[in-house]
C-alpha cells in the first residue's frame, strides 16, 4: 500500500514539474536577418589581380579538380593567384626555352600564363582552359579576357596591395 502511495505522489510530483516547464529562452539565431548578396558597390579595374580574378580566374581556372589547390598554379584567392604565378618558374618551359615564368612582370609575351591560353604547349594537356563551366563567358569574352591579363602583366603584374 505505502508503496503504490510512494509511486502515485512521485507520479504526481513528475506531472507538477512537467506543468511548469520555462519558456524556452528566445534563440537569437531566429530573428537574424543574413544579408543578401550585396550588389558588389566595389568597381575593381578588370586589368588588375582583383579584377581579374573575380572575372577569370575564379570563374574559369579555379574549377573543381583544375587550379583549385588540386596542383599550381593555384587560382583560388588573389594571394595564392599572385604567389604562384608572379616570377614562379613554370613546371614545363616553352619548346624555345624563352618562356619559363610563369608571370614575367611587365613581359607578358614572355608569361606562360598567357602562353598556356593561346598556344598549345607540346607534351602538356593542351590550351587553357581545358574546358569551362556551362555558364562561363570565356567563350564569348576570351579575347577581351586575355587582353586584360596581358595588361595587367605589361602593368608590372601588380600585388593587390600595390595598389
Ligand atoms: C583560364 C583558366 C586557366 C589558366 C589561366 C590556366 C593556366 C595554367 C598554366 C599557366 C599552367 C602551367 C603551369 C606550369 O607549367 O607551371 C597550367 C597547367 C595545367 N592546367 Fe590550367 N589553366 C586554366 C584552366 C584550367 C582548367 C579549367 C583545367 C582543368 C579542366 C586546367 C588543368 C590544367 C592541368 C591538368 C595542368 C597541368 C598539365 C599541363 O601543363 O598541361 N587548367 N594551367
Amino acid at each position: 500500500m505505502k508503496s503504490l502511495l510512494q509511486i502515485s505522489t512521485l507520479y504526481l510530483l513528475l506531472l507538477l514539474l512537467s506543468g511548469c516547464e520555462e519558456d524556452a529562452p528566445d534563440n537569437p539565431y531566429d530573428n537574424l536577418e543574413y544579408p543578401t548578396e550585396q550588389e558588389s558597390s566595389v568597381v575593381l579595374d578588370k586589368q588588375s589581380i582583383e579584377g581579374l580574378h573575380r572575372d577569370v580566374f575564379l570563374p574559369t581556372c579555379a574549377n573543381s579538380g583544375c587550379h583549385d589547390g588540386s596542383f599550381e598554379p593555384d587560382f583560388r584567392t588573389i594571394q595564392s593567384t599572385y604567389n604562384t604565378t608572379v616570377g614562379h618558374l613554370a613546371l614545363k618551359a616553352d619548346p624555345s626555352g624563352n618562356i619559363d615564368t610563369r608571370v614575367k612582370a611587365g613581359d607578358a609575351n614572355n608569361s606562360m600564363l598567357v602562353y598556356r591560353m593561346t598556344e598549345n604547349l607540346p607534351n602538356s594537356s593542351g590550351i587553357m582552359p581545358l574546358n569551362v563551366e556551362p555558364d562561363s563567358d570565356w567563350p564569348s569574352l576570351k579575347e577581351e579576357h586575355i587582353a586584360n591579363v596581358r595588361a595587367w602583366i605589361n602593368a608590372g603584374a601588380k600585388n593587390m596591395i600595390d595598389g
